[in-house]
């Protein structure tokens, strides 16, 4: 007796270092990702069971707790496979808890739907939609691999039944194949969706998907051994109904996302490639006025955009965030566009007239002012951030060699090259770091009186070598290995657009 009770203690006494140790990350940073997960999974338990008792409770007939004991196992199970291979996989995504909270969420009310609509009293015939909106939703929302875990996991389920009322199987072989078949079509064609045609596209697919699996399942679970075609039944109410239905449940899925993306972005404060997409167009109202108010910052931010999407796409990184990002990083050049150099050839300087410390503080303002501009704007907090860190921490170096030379000249008190910095914060994504590099090294090639590649390779370089050295790219998240290669497409695309043009010349007049 004595002795369970030491063992008990001692057992209480081991437990939280053997977790703390276990739950180290590679960095060597201490993270509690176990228990959102673990939460989540024993939430999403309480539903599944639930829900068999209700529909039970609902559809009449009798309770079996040995086959919900047992279903329960089984569901642990799934649930123990699907956490760690996410943990192996995905670490990332149970790093921000309201990520995890909205895809359990979603995997649950999608069961819930799917579920209901199969129920005898309700039997819609586009019970596949569910899944079919489900798949799209969760590789647009979050990444292909997730989704793919999430629909084989509300598939499995959705066909599950261990209360079985009247003559419905425990486990639907046939409508877990047509649900996953299509659901999965869905995951892999729905990868850089970033136009509202190709989400019909898709769901034409993931029809299409569902209507493989149904004929193949139809054709495993229904044919006679003894061989022969005649069992199928090809009129009204047969296979091409089905079929008809299979497809018309994945575009559906298709019309019903392109409506509700916008919706469910707002929902889940998520932000998909169709939104960034749209904010591309350069016809915007904001951008035709950059254009026509400060011309030269438009043109630069052009510049940026096409720098900052070939680097973003030599390291992973999401190039259409990037291409936005760059658009709008100057936004804030609006309010006072006569003071920036860009501008400055068409009116003419005004900073002549000010101190450094002044001027200093009108182009620092840009960024705050840009900032405000996005949030009036309503741009996804993901731009915001990308326009409020472009600058980063970094110094000002004209305006502070000025004061420099001026308190030479007049012996006044010691310059602070504090005062000659942006305010930050340093750019904290990799996102936000490549347009920060785009920035400075467009700004820098545009002083080149004569560039030529060796020219160019050596300012890119020094350009990030520089910022490197500041700190700029310390919260970035970008490794030595990403910079050298978004240095590399620096370089390349700036050839590209300075490239020497070769000279004309005139046809040798004939004898
Ligand atoms: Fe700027
Ligand atoms: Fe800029």
């Amino acid at each position: 007796m004595f002795g369970g009770k030491k063992k008990k203690k001692a057992f209480k006494r081991v437990k939280p270092e053997k977790i703390s140790e276990g739950n180290l990350t590679a960095d060597g940073e201490r993270d509690d990702l176990a228990w959102p997960a673990l939460l989540l999974f024993m939430f999403a338990m309480l539903v599944v069971l639930m829900e068999q008792v209700l529909a039970v409770l609902w559809l009449g007939g009798a309770l079996a707790p040995a086959r919900l004991v047992g279903f329960l196992f089984l569901a642990c199970l799934g649930g123990f496979i699907t956490v760690s291979y996410l943990f192996s996989f995905e670490r990332e995504f149970f790093k921000k808890r309201i990520r995890v909270f909205n895809f359990g969420l979603l995997c649950l009310s999608f069961l819930v739907i799917g579920r209901v609509l199969l129920l005898p009293q309700v039997r819609a015939p586009a019970f596949l939609t569910a899944i079919s909106v489900l798949a799209i939703l969760l590789v647009v929302l979050y990444s292909q691999r997730l989704a793919l875990v999430g629909v084989l996991g509300v598939a499995f389920l959705i066909s599950t039944n261990p209360q079985p009322t009247g003559s419905a199987p425990v486990f639907d072989f046939q409508l877990f194949i047509m649900n996953a078949a299509g659901a999965m079509v869905g995951v892999f064609a729905a990868h850089r969706m970033d136009t509202r045609t190709r989400l019909i596209k898709v769901g034409l697919f993931v029809g299409l998907g569902h209507g493989v699996g149904l004929l193949s399942s139809y054709l495993v679970c229904s044919a006679p051994v003894s061989a022969g075609w005649r069992f199928l039944n090809w009129g009204v109410d047969g296979i091409m109904t089905d079929l008809g239905w299979c497809l018309a449940s994945g575009v559906g899925a298709g019309f019903i996302l392109s409506g509700a993306l916008p919706f469910v972005e707002r929902i889940f404060r998520l932000t998909t490639d169709i939104r960034l997409k749209e904010l591309s167009d350069l016809n915007q109202p904001i951008l035709r006025r950059f254009l026509l108010e400060a011309p030269g910052s438009y043109h630069h931010s052009l510049v940026v955009g096409t720098l900052a999407e070939a680097a973003a796409q030599r390291v992973g990184a999401n190039p259409i965030l990037v291409r936005v990002g760059a658009y709008f990083h100057d936004i804030g050049k609006l309010n006072k566009p006569d003071y920036f150099t860009e501008n400055e050839a068409i009116k003419g300087s005004k900073h002549a007239a000010l101190s450094p410390t002044m001027s200093t503080l009108i182009i620092i303002a840009h960024v705050k002012d840009g900032v405000e501009i996005a949030e009036d704007l309503n741009l996804p907090k993901e731009v915001v951030s990308i326009i409020r860190q472009h600058h980063g921490t970094s110094l000002i170096e004209y305006f502070y060699r000025e004061a420099l030379e001026e308190k030479r000249q007049n012996d006044s008190e010691e310059v602070k090259d504090q005062l000659f910095r942006y305010p930050g914060p340093k750019p904290s994504s990799r996102e936000a770091a490549i347009v920060h590099l785009a920035d400075a090294v467009e700004a820098a090639s545009r002083t080149l009186v004569e560039p030529s590649p060796s020219r160019i390779e050596e300012v890119v370089s020094e350009i990030v070598r520089r910022r490197l050295n500041d700190g700029q790219l310390d919260e970035s998240g970008l490794t030595l290995t990403d910079i050298s290669r978004i240095e590399g497409t620096f370089t390349r695309v700036l050839m590209g657009i300075f490239h020497t043009r070769i000279k004309y010349q005139k046809e040798p007049a004939q004898k």
